[in-house]
């Protein structure tokens, strides 16, 4: 799936966050629970180090509870990472972030001075929210538009803990496909020239597979259909979603299924799990490698 992702803006926000790190304790890192992988931020594991680092699980409301619980599992296999499942929902749950840093920085919050935080997210992860809840007022979200020169923002939170949000943007991985389409389809990325028919066959294809019952049940469904085609027809017949001839008007379907998957409305769902990340890694890494040889057998015939 073609992604606009802007270089300049993501070269901004790596620069930021090299020149920040060095006054940083802890990088807080939010990740929606539904696609952790692909809401990561390539770029952030080399950047950060071995700086401990905490990865949020947001939106957990909304992804599949026996999965994020593998996420997390996953996640803290990582040496100086452990994770937290957060909802809005639930500001309580949100507030334990604190606790958690000062259990990663014993010495710090023994000497009773400040922990500082990077919180760093892809854009509609759910960090402004986080940060609202956290500060227990609402903060102007760091601007992202290239003609606005905003400072990083300092956000003291409670028990020592201060927060720092740099401006810029930071872009999800930007060469795996399939990461591409999970993120429109949980609604990450909204402001691209989206084929809402592709996406919706996309997350079509993956209710089938991976979440059959819940599709069953929300479109009154008594035979789960044999194709992503098939469903989206089926939908478009028990909503009543007809143009002329009597045929499914397909893009009005894509529609309401992308609307009601991502209010979570045919349940909690969770796009990937960490056995189809490795898997894709795998792919990724071929497809990177063969990209570098084309690359270099281009040099040498120049
Ligand atoms: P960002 O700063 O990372 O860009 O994300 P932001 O907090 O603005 O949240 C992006 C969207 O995700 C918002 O919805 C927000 O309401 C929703 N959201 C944030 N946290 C949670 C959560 O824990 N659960 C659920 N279900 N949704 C959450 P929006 O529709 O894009 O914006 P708006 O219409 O609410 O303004």
């Amino acid at each position: 799936m073609l992604i606009q992702w802007y270089p300049g803006h993501m070269h901004k926000a790596s620069k930021e966050i090299k020149q920040t790190l060095h006054q940083i304790d802890v990088v807080i890192e939010v990740l929606d629970a539904r696609i952790p992988f692909s809401s990561q931020n390539p770029m952030l594991a080399t950047l950060r180090g071995d700086k401990p680092c905490i990865k949020i699980l947001s939106k957990s409301d909304l992804a599949d509870p026996e999965k994020t619980q593998q996420w997390q599992t996953y996640l803290e296999q990582e040496q100086g990472v452990k994770t937290l499942a957060v909802t809005a929902e639930h500001p309580d749950k949100i507030r334990q972030l604190a606790d958690l840093c000062h259990k990663m920085l014993p010495d710090k919050a023994l000497g009773g001075r400040l922990i500082n935080a990077l919180i760093v997210g892809i854009p509609n992860v759910g960090k402004s929210t986080l940060i609202n809840i956290l500060a227990g007022r609402m903060i102007a979200k760091t601007g992202n538009e290239p003609a606005i020169t905003k400072m990083q923002q300092r956000i003291a939170i409670d028990n020592g803990i201060v927060l720092m949000d740099t401006p810029g943007v930071l872009w999800a991985n930007v060469d795996n496909k399939n990461s591409g389409f999970r993120l429109a389809t949980t609604g990450a990325i909204k402001d691209t020239a989206i084929d809402h028919e592709q996406i919706a066959y996309f997350a079509a294809e993956f209710l089938l597979q991976q979440y059959p019952e819940q599709v069953k049940a929300r479109y009154q469904l008594q035979e789960l259909p044999a194709s992503e085609q098939a469903l989206i027809a089926a939908i478009g017949k028990s909503r009543g979603c007809l143009k002329g001839g009597g045929h499914v008007d397909a893009d009005r379907v894509s529609k309401i299924l992308l609307a009601e998957l991502r209010a979570g409305m045919i349940g909690r769902l969770t796009l990937e799990t960490p056995a189809m990340m490795e898997e894709e890694l795998v792919e990724l890494a071929i497809i990177r490698a063969e990209k570098a040889a084309k690359k270099e057998a281009k040099k040498s015939t120049k």
